[in-house]
């Protein structure tokens, strides 16, 4: 595998890598890589013939008071990991090289970024948007793959590609779970063991709910069930659990069309989010 971190050499990289009219597929990451990233390398590699993965701690996806400091940065076992899933490129760009002195570009994907996570975590989803579309423009890739855990960032980034004719398509990956239902997420190490014990409630509340709804419970009720659920194990704070539309991301208070349960939760110190798909309820 091929590193690159200066910019200045990634052009003709990937000139040598498309030699032979060989399609590219992206692996946009923050690091700290885990099996659900690789999940998405081996994607990449079914869906192209050259497998690129980025490593960047996109600073703009991060409000002040988040994460960004101690987000982890474990970036030998990352570039082992990704040699040994067989991917051929890898470059980690600096904040300058991102954004170079002076920057002052934007990308707000605006309908379906203000709920949820966006209205969670202001300014979020602008950071991930420019930062992808940075990406995508600079690698040019014909296939980019992102995990469905972030499933509002995949709409927003589906988005973004239709309406910048960025050119790749995107391909959502599964969630990876832990043995337990816990979905793999780089901050899962920020739990302490107890509150990682008491962490796959989110999955087992999430569940539940989407049994409920398809066997025609009240959405509401469901809802307020998994909520409760979550208190009872000592999250601090649920930012929502919602039934939406899985394309439109808007809430939805009875079953219709194609379905996402969605949630974000607080345990310690720790937010964690995931999502599970629902079905049309049993008609009796
Ligand atoms: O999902 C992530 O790891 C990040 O949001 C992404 C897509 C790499 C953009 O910084």
């Amino acid at each position: 595998m091929q590193i690159i971190r200066d910019i200045g050499q990634l052009g003709s990289a990937l000139i040598a890598l498309r030699a032979g009219g060989h399609r590219l597929a992206l692996v946009p990451t923050m690091g700290a890589l885990h099996a659900g990233h690789m999940a998405l390398v081996e994607e990449a590699r079914r869906q192209a013939d050259r497998a690129v993965a980025t490593i960047f701690v996109n600073p703009l996806q991060f409000a002040a008071g988040e994460d960004l400091d101690r987000y982890p940065r474990p970036e030998e076992e990352d570039v082992r990991a990704l040699e040994e899933a067989g991917c051929d490129l890898l470059w980690m760009p600096t904040p300058e090289q991102m954004y170079p002195p002076g920057f002052a570009t934007s990308v707000s994907v605006s309908a379906l970024s203000t709920r949820w996570e966006g209205e969670a975590r202001p300014g979020h989803f602008e950071g991930v948007a420019t930062a992808v579309a940075k990406l995508l423009s600079v690698i040019r890739p014909e296939v980019a793959m992102f995990g469905d855990k972030d499933f509002q960032q995949l709409a927003v980034i589906r988005r973004l590609v239709l309406d910048l004719g960025l050119g790749a398509s995107v391909v959502g990956v599964p969630i990876v779970r832990d043995d337990d239902g816990l979905a793999l997420s780089s901050r899962n190490a920020y739990l302490t063991a107890g509150e990682r014990r008491r962490a796959v409630t989110l999955p087992q509340a999430l569940q539940r709910a989407v049994l409920a709804i398809e066997s025609g419970i009240a959405v509401r009720e469901a809802l307020d069930q998994a909520e409760q659920a979550l208190s009872a194990a000592g999250f601090s704070k649920v930012d929502y659990i919602a039934l939406v539309d899985a394309l439109t991301l808007e809430p939805l208070d009875a079953p219709a069309g194609r379905m996402r349960l969605v949630a974000a939760a607080t345990i310690g110190s720790t937010r964690l989010i995931d999502n599970y798909p629902v079905g049309m309820p049993q008609r009796q």
